[in-house]
């Protein structure tokens, strides 16, 4: 597919492997290098900001593509990309800073669930795609859900259910949500905080919910300029919010950590004795004078445990290699750990500061 020759202005998120392409392909039986085991056997498929024009003035604002490869009998029977053709994508004006869960870019992640595939954006509801990634249309559970949907949900391997949360500008900031394993939407419970906080992932357990309630606070100029309207507070400070999977809001409790920024959470699990474990890739700080364009501080592997009745985390830095988008087998979502995935961003994200 083609892409336009980068200069030395092109950012990061425009260029090498991150480079948007400008053409919607399909293409069958697809060479095979090596063997593909004939039991692997679906879809692959992964989402990510292509701006269709071929540029967006941050990595996390390009229109949502998804690239798809189908599996069969250790056949690959075809690769597509697509699109998500969301209304902003067919032409609804943006409004910077009026909040609209349906004005939407789709383009953080994708999942499956209870038979349907949605691709994810945290500020819109999910949009759900055929197997064959057309786009279909919202998926607002019935009309029940009039939140957005974070890109990281988590779907427990035990029971199926599928567990989110949304927030936005206005109170309630946040709402968390839980949908059964046939696809209705089970409950939605209000979790007050104090301000509206950029909360990008969250934490389950086979237990627990746990909020991050960090001080990337909603910060208004920005929100007018049309960029992420977030920046970074000295005073707001940090705090994990545990809820107990299947109660109402009287079983929350808040739990103080150091000042700090988590886009991703790899897993979390509980002990034998109540205690709380959570790996996260941990920012010292994010965004301080508002959102950077040009890139990121390094992140590390951090863990927080929060025994039973604690005021405080405890904190361990658990690797010294700056990290991202950590993941677990997602067999074990919510279950102990032993082996999380990562991207090195040392050589990477890291050097476009
Ligand atoms: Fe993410």
């Amino acid at each position: 597919m083609s892409q336009v020759e980068a200069t030395a202005e092109t950012p990061f998120w425009e260029r090498g492997n991150l480079a948007p392409v400008h053409e919607e392909v399909t293409a069958f039986d697809l060479p095979v290098e090596g063997a593909i085991p004939p039991e692997l056997n679906g879809l692959y498929a992964r989402n990510g900001a292509n701006p269709r024009e071929g540029h967006s003035g941050h990595w996390f604002i390009g229109d949502g593509m998804l690239h798809g490869v189908s599996l069969k009998n250790g056949r690959a029977e075809w690769y597509r990309n697509r699109w998500v053709r969301t209304p902003r994508f067919n032409g609804a004006p943006r409004r910077p800073g009026v909040p609209d869960i349906r004005s939407s870019v789709a383009n953080t992640n994708v999942i499956a669930h209870a038979g349907k595939i949605m691709a994810l954006v945290e500020n819109a509801l999910p949009m759900t795609m055929t197997r064959e990634l057309d786009t279909i249309g919202f998926q607002d559970y019935g009309g029940k859900l009039d939140t957005p949907f974070t890109a990281h949900p988590k779907i427990c391997p035990v029971t199926g259910e599928l567990h989110f949360f949304g927030y936005g500008f206005v109170p309630p900031f946040l709402t968390y949500h839980a949908v059964d394993a046939s696809g209705e939407l089970m409950r939605s419970i209000p979790v007050p905080t104090r301000a509206s906080t950029m909360m990008h992932d969250f934490a389950m357990t086979s237990g627990h919910i746990v909020f991050m309630d960090l001080p990337v606070v909603f910060d208004m100029p920005a929100a007018q300029c049309g960029t992420m309207p977030f920046a970074w507070s000295d005073s707001y400070g940090a705090r994990l919010g545990i809820l107990k999977r299947g109660a109402g809001i009287e079983s929350l409790r808040w739990v103080e950590i150091e000042p700090c920024y988590v886009f991703h959470v790899a897993n979390a699990f509980e002990e034998a004795d109540g205690t709380i474990v959570i790996d996260v890739a941990w920012y010292k700080e994010l965004w301080r004078g508002g959102p950077s364009a040009t890139g990121f501080d390094k992140a590390f592997l951090k863990r927080w445990r929060i025994p039973p009745g604690a005021a405080k985390a405890q904190e361990q830095k658990l690797d010294d290699r700056s990290i991202e988008f950590p993941r677990v087998n997602d067999s074990h979502a919510g279950l102990h750990h032993d082996v999380v995935y990562a991207v090195d961003t040392g050589k990477d994200l890291a050097r476009q500061r």
